[in-house]
């Protein structure tokens, strides 16, 4: 009967499909117990999103499988998320959260905040721990997208942020009456993001989606000032214009060091309910092409349904409310593309060499 090295020797030669590197070297072995024929170990995926977790386990099936005398295997599989580390140090962390990531697009109505909230909803039902901040302090949609208008409360001095569909969540829209105008100036929006960031008790999170007022303006810097963010997703639809815009919003998060982590094309094409004929309305397959071209990943194409907007109104994301429909399942696999991306920047870029001793 093989021993716990030759289990890991049999692990090291299977692959994470996204980081291209063996289990055992990435870390993501633990615990392995050899028991007459029967062996047990514990698999630590980067992410609770990962959508190749069922092919992880059988490629570790299949290896283990092949040692001498293994009869029986037992997987437990569990996700640690890693924390990239801020390059520049010269920002506040959140202690609790270990990616925070923007959602944002050159123009405005293409659907950031739609996709925010399947996004946040969707990480989150994988098991992932999910906040969501409303970054759209003049023109805040999220509340009414998540049903919630629950004033958040305080604790030991802390905002507690509100939970609605097994997220965090934070808006001001929570904060000022429905229907009232947020009318500030920059430097105002600027404590508010502040606020929101370091004064909200987000607690442990995997992740921190932001979604962000369209445009490359003033929150976008106050929140790439005030903390580090890992990575920004942008939505996009087909349009020329709102192509166009896009790669200006790509431009200004390149120029202020935030990896564009994908293009996430919405409102790709619409099928008619009456004939099934499928009208590609703002064009076809330029935000792919685009974000190709670009050397960007693209993360997936959202279609237009007239549903995606009335679960929007109705404050039941689409991923809670319709999940066997194409737009859902899309807004799903997207999640979990961007969840490949993060895991992939955190832990498939070189780390950087220890400091030496001195
Ligand atoms: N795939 C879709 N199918 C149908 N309607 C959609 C889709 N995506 C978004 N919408 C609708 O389009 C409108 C604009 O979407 P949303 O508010 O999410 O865009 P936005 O980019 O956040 O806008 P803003 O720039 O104002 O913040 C909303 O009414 C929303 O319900
Ligand atoms: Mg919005």
């Amino acid at each position: 009967m093989g021993t716990p090295d030759d289990i890991l020797m049999a692990l090291g030669t299977v692959q994470d499909p996204d980081l291209h590197r063996d289990l055992v070297t990435l870390g993501m072995i633990e615990d392995v117990v050899v028991d007459g024929g029967r062996v047990s170990f514990t698999v630590v995926l980067t992410t609770a999103a990962c959508p190749l977790k069922a092919e992880i386990e059988a490629d570790c099936r299949a290896a283990v499988s092949a040692v001498p005398g293994v009869q029986d295997i037992a997987i437990r599989t569990i996700s640690r998320m890693r924390k990239p580390k801020d390059p520049t140090a010269d920002r506040k962390a959140l202690p609790g959260v270990a990616q925070v990531i923007a959602i944002g697009s050159g123009k405005g109505g293409v659907g950031k905040s739609t996709v925010s909230a399947n996004l946040a909803v969707a990480l989150a039902q994988t098991g992932a721990k999910v906040g969501l901040l409303d970054g759209d302090i003049y023109g805040p949609n999220l509340p009414r997208m998540l049903g919630v208008r629950r004033q958040p409360s305080q604790r030991d001095g802390k905002i507690m942020p509100v939970e609605a569909w097994g997220i965090h969540f934070m808006s001001m829209g929570l904060l000022v009456d429905q229907g009232e105008a947020v009318v500030w100036r920059g430097p105002m929006l600027h404590g508010a993001i502040k606020s929101f960031l370091h004064d909200v008790d987000w607690g442990e999170l995997d992740y921190l989606l932001v979604d962000l007022p369209p445009g490359t303006g003033d929150v976008q810097l106050s929140l790439i000032q005030q903390t580090f963010v890992a990575g920004a997703a942008i939505v996009t639809t087909p349009s020329t214009v709102a192509i166009e815009d896009a790669v200006k919003a790509i431009a200004m998060f390149g120029k202020l060091n935030v990896p564009v982590l994908g293009v996430i094309e919405n409102m790709s094409y619409f099928i008619c309910p009456s004939c099934n004929a499928r009208h590609e309305i703002f064009g076809s397959g330029t935000g792919e092409a685009r974000a190709l071209a670009m050397g960007l990943p693209f993360l997936g194409a959202i279609p237009l349904h007239p549903d995606v907007r009335i679960t929007g109104d109705e404050g039941r994301p689409a991923v809670i409310s319709s999940p066997d429909t194409e737009y859902a399942r899309a807004l799903t696999a997207i999640a979990g593309h961007l969840a490949q991306r993060i895991s992939i920047q955190t832990v498939g870029a070189p780390q950087p060499a220890p400091a030496s001793q001195s």
